[in-house]
């Protein structure tokens, strides 16, 4: 741990101030004013933890104004701060080194662990976890609300909800929340510049009905699977149309059970269990530069029997370094990569879809982008394009019927080649991205094309060579 300290020390100044606004609300920040973190109370025992970063790029003029993300991670139960922010796109990597493709060269980002119980978030007691989707939204709204005040940089540009799988759930309904406000005048100092939705959990009979179609297609799933694979989707379909929706998640978690056993177990690497990857096997290791994150790479997670092979580095480095330096979390919390118990208590809810919020944001004016990974398993590009067909948008059909544009990316020597990294199609406010070469958690897998893809949805004046 010794070692690592130096680098923490460039994480930032090693000054920080606290402030308290009595019981509601503690902050905490460096000096230099880079990074903000605290607790907000949207309600009463709960506390919601967010952490702040502005981009040491920012170049901003009344044209293009500086774009703020928020971060939402999967699960539900996946933290962002942890996650998100070291695994993913933020400026240090488990290592504590620069992550170089950190998004934070193309906007200031806030991480929010949500629902509570993820992360540093946490409940006084254990009956404030959320049991249904809106409750966390508005957890969320709340918190958004009193991040307007403290920070003024929030009002100065266009803000943008990114949530990865059921991240991506969270953001399009935490979306129409904000857009609805705006609208009806409760909200008036936010610019809602759009919706980003990675790899989401969008459309849960979508991914079930795809499942086979892909890993037959791509020989991962045995042919005479197929069928029985299917017909697992035909129930889960049938329970959520008699609004079984808890009855439908054990159906599609007994679904992943078979795809598991008749593909030899596609892609279960990582403790959560998740089918990032269909050319990845269970216990790979992968060919990533860190193997390290792709061992905790997995985001939804469906198997709590395993979740005791936890991996010991991001728990370490979250534990031993980053939460005493934060100074303002509670002694006795135990911060966790993934937390069970808000799984589990959100299963009235977890395979309800969210196609009418993106139509209402769509209808809205609002922007939305979608990506997506090519390898993906869980989230199956094939079931979102699926999702998308339902839309009720005006614009869809003239949508459908645009051609793709292919993205090389390939704007300097070590990262030109002829190689095509992504698809984009675009019409009015919505935006396609198919990114090649990745899987669930596409900023791990194609660092430099989610980077791209995020400066261009964000419309970010940043600078973007690499
Ligand atoms: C405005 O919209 C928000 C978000 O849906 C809602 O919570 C609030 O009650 C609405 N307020 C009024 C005055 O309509
Ligand atoms: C939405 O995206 C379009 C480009 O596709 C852009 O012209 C417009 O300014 C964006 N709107 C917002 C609110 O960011």
């Amino acid at each position: 741990m010794a070692g690592r300290l130096p680098a923490m020390a460039l994480l930032s100044l090693l000054c920080i101030f606290l402030m308290f606004h009595g019981a509601a609300a503690i902050s905490a920040g460096t000096r230099d004013g880079m990074q903000r973190w605290g607790y907000v109370t949207p309600r009463p025992k709960v506390n919601m933890f967010w952490w702040f970063f502005k981009s040491p790029n920012r170049v901003s003029s009344t044209c293009a104004p500086w774009p703020t993300i928020l971060w939402l991670q999967g699960g539900p139960g996946g933290s962002a701060t942890g996650r998100g922010n070291f695994l993913e796109i933020g400026p240090r990597d488990l290592n504590l080194d620069p992550r170089k493709f950190t998004w934070l060269r193309i906007a200031d980002i806030i991480f929010v662990d949500s629902p509570v119980g993820v992360g540093f978030s946490y409940a006084d007691d254990p009956s404030a976890l959320v049991k249904t989707d809106s409750q966390a939204v508005a957890d969320l709204v709340g918190v958004i609300k009193v991040l307007l005040k403290k920070l003024p940089t929030l009002r100065s540009g266009p803000f943008f909800l990114v949530g990865e799988s059921y991240g991506g759930k969270m953001a399009a309904m935490v979306g129409v929340q904000l857009s609805r406000a705006i609208r009806n005048g409760t909200i008036t100092n936010l610019m809602l510049g759009g919706v980003v939705i990675g790899d989401g959990w969008i459309s849960p009979e979508d991914f079930s009905f795809s499942y086979a179609q892909l890993l037959h297609a791509v020989s991962r799933l045995n042919d005479n699977a197929v069928e029985d694979v299917n017909k697992m989707a035909v129930t889960v379909k049938e329970q959520m149309m008699a609004g079984q929706l808890a009855a439908a998640q054990k159906t599609w978690t007994d679904q992943l059970d078979l795809i598991d056993s008749r593909s030899d177990s596609v892609a279960r690497v990582g403790y959560l269990q998740n089918m990032d990857n269909f050319l990845l096997d269970t216990g790979m290791n992968p060919v990533l530069e860190n193997t390290k994150s792709l061992k905790s790479s997995q985001l939804m997670y469906r198997n709590s029997q395993r979740s005791h092979i936890a991996p010991k580095d991001i728990d370490d480095l979250v534990n031993k370094v980053i939460k005493p330096w934060l100074k303002i979390i509670p002694k006795s919390l135990v911060w966790q990569e993934a937390t069970l118990a808000v799984y589990e208590e959100l299963a009235d809810y977890f395979m309800k879809p969210a196609i009418n919020e993106v139509d209402e944001l769509l209808a809205a004016g609002v922007n939305v982008t979608v990506y997506n990974g090519q390898l993906d398993v869980i989230c199956p590009t094939i079931g979102v394009e699926a999702w998308v067909s339902k839309l009720k948008w005006d614009g869809l059909s003239h949508f459908l019927s645009l051609p793709r544009r292919p993205l090389h990316y390939c704007d300097s020597a070590i990262y030109c080649s002829k190689q095509i990294r992504a698809y984009v199609r675009s019409y009015k406010n919505f935006a396609f991205y198919w990114i090649l070469q990745a899987g669930h958690m596409v900023p791990v897998d194609q660092p430099y094309p989610a980077f791209r893809m995020i400066a261009s949805a964000t419309q970010s004046p940043g600078n973007t060579s690499s």
